[in-house]
């Protein structure tokens, strides 16, 4: 939140010149695509394996980098692994990008640092996989959409919900007519954790993590400066410099899966609710662990009513669509449920449609697994991504107005036309 316009806008200026210079470089069908990870925390070591076990001989890690020593460890040491392959190291993105053997990027950073690395790597002209949100700022965002409209770099985002099989089905089953007109959604996330547990964003800091070891200033990258904090950099999920907390980590997920389901982006109108009522002792998180967001689309009659707890893990997460005729509700990325109306005089063709329900286990790796897959066909130019910038910057943006609106507490308004928001 504390980028400062001008520095974005002169960034970017420097970035698009430098797209325009670099050489198109197409990589042939037969070849590996040669990645690097730059991340290679909880997440980029995940891509990593699920790049492994999804998408065997299509790619090579063949670089990683990382600011903290420990991680960057533990990346080389999965790629031996997973990959038998000993890749570059790098504590500096920038050095990776300059490497010209490099095809593609996957970015899986903290969300402070997505904007800035996107434009370099593009304009160092590899591909991007970019880890969910798009940005961390609607300018940052905006800046994206309007600087990249025309780059020729393949650009996946990672909301992997798009490559899921049963959303897939869902939002065919509703274009068929399965349940009837569809105006509403319901989407909630409900997680419980022991205090340092990770469902509470407490992730475990390193005891050996010192201001040298983790290179806090390149962390910090555009966000305030401070004093080195362990926490801050392991748990940058829980503060407002680096993250919009529910609504860009969780929230972004299930309202990208229903733009995707049911064609809805983002909303004319937010309103937000919350605070941090769970995790108060001995906790500084600014990010609250509690929220609810109205998101209102009068002009298309959709409406998504969404809510989010992290002291409670008893319903645990799903979206469902809720027709006139019937409802589909995704739980936990694995299971779909359908359930035709039933309320009493409910027309004898409905009643008909006979209610199911289908499991598929570890359906998220799966999902992941596609998602990688559909990238790398994309940049052989065999398929289109299926989480375009377009589709990140929806999602972002719907992330964002949530957060303004909560932040201000006032409803917040989103001009279509002018991709721009003000304060009802
Ligand atoms: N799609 C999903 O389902 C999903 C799930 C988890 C995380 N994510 C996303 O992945 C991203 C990373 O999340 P995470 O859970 O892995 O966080 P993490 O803190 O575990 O990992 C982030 C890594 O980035 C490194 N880093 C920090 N600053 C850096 C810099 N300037 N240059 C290079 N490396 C730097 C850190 O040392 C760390 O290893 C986030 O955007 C998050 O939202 C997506």
């Amino acid at each position: 939140m504390e980028l400062s316009r001008r520095n974005i806008l002169r960034n970017t200026a420097a970035s698009a010149a430098l797209t325009t210079a670099t050489a198109f470089k197409s990589m042939s069908a037969n070849s590996k695509a040669q990645i690097g990870m730059i991340g290679t925390g909880g997440r980029g070591r995940y891509l990593t394996e699920r790049a492994y076990a999804g998408v065997p001989g299509q790619m090579d890690v063949a670089a990683i980098c990382d600011t903290f020593t420990g991680n960057l460890a533990r990346g080389k040491d999965l790629v031996a692994t997973k990959g038998g392959a000993s890749p570059k190291t790098y504590a500096d993105y920038k050095e990776l990008l300059a490497d010209k053997s490099i095809d593609a990027v996957v970015i899986a950073t903290p969300e402070h640092l997505h904007f800035r690395m996107l434009m370099d790597a593009i304009a160092a002209g590899k591909h991007v996989y970019l880890e969910k949100p798009l940005a961390h700022t609607v300018e940052e965002a905006q800046e994206i959409k309007k600087a990249l409209a025309k780059t020729d770099r393949i650009v996946q985002v990672g909301t992997q919900n798009r490559s899921n099989s049963l959303y897939q089905k869902a939002k065919q089953m509703i274009q068929e007519g399965m349940i009837g007109e569809c105006h509403y959604v319901r989407a909630f996330w409900y997680r419980n954790a022991l205090p340092d547990g990770s469902g509470a964003w407490r992730y475990a800091v390193p005891a050996d993590a010192t201001e040298q070891n983790t290179d806090w200033k390149r962390f910090l990258g555009p966000a305030r400066t401070r004093a080195f904090n362990k926490n801050r950099y392991f748990q940058w999920r829980l503060y407002w410099d680096y993250s919009n907390g529910i609504a860009t980590d969780l929230m972004v997920h299930q309202t990208d899966v229903t733009a995707y389901v049911v064609g809805k982006g983002i909303p004319h109108e937010v309103m937000a609710n919350g605070g941090v009522y769970r995790w108060t002792k001995n906790d500084d998180r600014e990010v609250p662990d509690t929220i609810s967001c109205l998101l209102d689309y009068p002009p298309d009659k959709f409406h998504i009513n969404y809510s989010c707890y992290l002291g409670n893990s008893r319903q645990g997460y799903g979206e469902q669509f809720m027709g006139d005729e019937g409802t589909i509700e995704v739980i936990s990325r694995s299971t779909l449920n359908f359930y035709p109306e039933a309320y009493p005089g409910v027309p004898g063709h409905i009643k008909a449609r006979k209610e199911f329900t289908q499991t598929i286990p570890n359906n998220d790796n799966l999902a992941v697994e596609s998602h990688i897959r559909n990238w790398l066909a994309a940049i052989r130019g065999e398929e289109k991504v299926i989480a375009p910038i377009n589709a990140g910057f929806e999602a972002a943006i719907t992330g964002f107005l949530s957060t303004v609106s909560l932040r201000s507490g006032r409803k917040v308004k989103w001009d279509h036309k002018t991709d721009k928001y003000t304060l009802a």
